[in-house]
């Protein structure tokens, strides 16, 4: 992953953190806490690598859309942690929100920040029928058509065993289809054709699921102070782990790994060494 990219992401973020100025004594600071924090950039980084790969010129141009990606994909996490879900207390090196605030602090700062996602978007400098697409795809795969019915298949279907095929919808929807949403977002602003849109889509959905996998073997073998988030923490779930044990997950992922490795080489030089990097740093960690 391109280090000088990344960089640009963060500057980027620090001067575009979400304002709210009021008399509320803590509101802007709890808005803003969890960005701060950190985490992978994994999903901003699929799309600007697409957009570098392809317009690299367009990159700057980009930016409010990754940093949009970013903040959807943290009001996510903000939800997944309150006590009514997940009921996490670290998240990104961190006390979660509702436990340095409260939970309808924590509430409203993932309503803030899934709302001004759309509305960095809409102010991007881009061709308006780019962020027309751009915006379909976020609303779709970060809303009902994806992260929101893998989450609501997760919580409601807690101690209930899932059928295999059942397990892959849930964790394709909470997960896999954000990460393809973002290299498709990529593409997208880059202009591609739909075609090459929908291989990256595609090839996205592999990706995610993969590193919901990962995710899942992080929670079973990672301490808390490693991983930076609550771990431990999937007795309840349908993961990987609880319905294939971790030596089965373990091999899944690597199936899944060499799949994609072959998959990425079926794209041209310029997607493949920009995405290559990224990938390598959080997808192929069992080998
Ligand atoms: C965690 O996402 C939630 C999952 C979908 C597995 P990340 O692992 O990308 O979390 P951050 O952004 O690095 O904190
Ligand atoms: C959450 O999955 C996926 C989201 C859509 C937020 P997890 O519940 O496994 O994520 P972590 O392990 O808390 O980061
Ligand atoms: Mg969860
Ligand atoms: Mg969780
Ligand atoms: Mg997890």
């Amino acid at each position: 992953m391109s280090k000088i990219l990344l960089e640009q992401f963060e500057q980027h973020l620090l001067t575009n953190l979400p304002k709210s100025e009021s008399f509320h004594p803590i509101f802007e600071n709890a808005l803003q806490d969890m960005l701060k924090a950190g985490g992978k950039r994994f999903r901003p980084m699929l799309l600007l690598s697409i957009v570098n790969a392809k317009q690299s010129l367009l990159c700057n141009n980009a930016m409010p859309v990754a940093l949009g990606l970013e903040m959807l994909h943290t009001y996510s996490l903000i939800h997944d942690d309150l006590p009514a879900m997940d009921d996490a207390d670290l998240r990104r090196g961190y006390p979660t929100l509702h436990k340095t605030y409260d939970e309808v602090t924590a509430i409203l700062v993932g309503d803030a920040l899934n709302t001004h996602s759309f509305n960095l978007i809409a102010n991007a400098p881009l061709s308006n029928d780019s962020k027309i697409e751009l915006i379909k795809v976020l609303s779709s795969d970060g809303g009902i058509k994806g992260m929101i019915i893998g989450q609501a298949i997760d919580c409601y279907f807690e101690n209930h065993k899932l059928e295999l095929e059942q397990l892959e919808f849930l964790h394709i929807h909470k997960t896999a289809k954000l990460i393809a949403a973002s290299l498709k977002m990529g593409a997208i602003i880059a202009g591609l054709d739909l075609q090459t849109q929908e291989k990256l889509y595609q090839f996205g959905i592999d990706i995610g699921l993969l590193f919901q996998i990962q995710d899942d073997i992080i929670d079973e073998t990672v301490s808390a102070e490693v991983a930076g988030k609550t771990t431990n923490n999937d007795a309840s779930k349908n993961s990987f782990i609880n319905l294939l044990g971790l030596d089965e997950s373990i091999n899944s992922a690597n199936t899944l790994a060499k799949k994609c490795e072959k998959s990425l080489n079926s794209f041209d030089d310029d997607i493949k060494n920009n995405l290559d990097p990224l990938l390598n740093k959080y997808l192929y960690r069992h080998k």
